[in-house]
């Protein structure tokens, strides 16, 4: 990406403040971020907020998403569902860089019960920052690309 990639960011109600820190943290970094919640910590179902997310980088407003459930897996498959995206839940740094490398990830997801919140913005630094290398992997992520149609 030579431009700076738009960010969306989403959660359920399992760590609000989570995404609150990496929202700042992001926007910090000169990354145009948008944060669309929710906006308290009342228990919310995460599929919707997975969707919301990824159905906007789905439709060319943002390039990339980060979002946050408990463990980071309920969100991510939901994101999963919309044709497009590809998320992966990471939580270590090299699977992050790994996930943009090879496989062209355009979400991350975590957990916020499985990870602290220092290593969660480590992580988010490593898929930012990160290219897709292409070649090879790019024909393997056609591959995914081509169960969807
Ligand atoms: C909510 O309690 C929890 O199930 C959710 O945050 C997530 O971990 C699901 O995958």
């Amino acid at each position: 990406m030579t431009t700076k990639p738009r960010i969306i960011i989403s959660s359920d109600h399992a760590d609000i403040a989570l995404r609150q820190d990496i929202a700042r943290h992001v926007a910090e970094r000169g990354f145009t971020v948008e944060d669309i919640g929710p906006a308290t910590t009342e228990s919310t179902d995460y599929p919707k907020h997975g969707e919301a997310a990824a159905r906007r980088i789905a439709a060319g407003e943002f390039d990339l998403g980060i979002l946050i459930c408990g463990t980071g897996q309920g969100i991510m498959m939901a994101a999963n569902k919309v044709k497009g995206i590809r998320c992966g839940v990471c939580s270590d740094t090299f699977s992050a860089k790994m996930i943009r490398a090879h496989n062209d990830a355009n979400m991350l997801s975590m957990g916020a019960r499985v990870i602290g919140g220092g290593l969660a913005l480590e992580i988010v630094d490593a898929f930012l920052d990160t290219e897709f290398e292409g070649g090879r992997h790019g024909r393997r992520v056609d591959m995914i690309s081509a169960i969807e149609d």
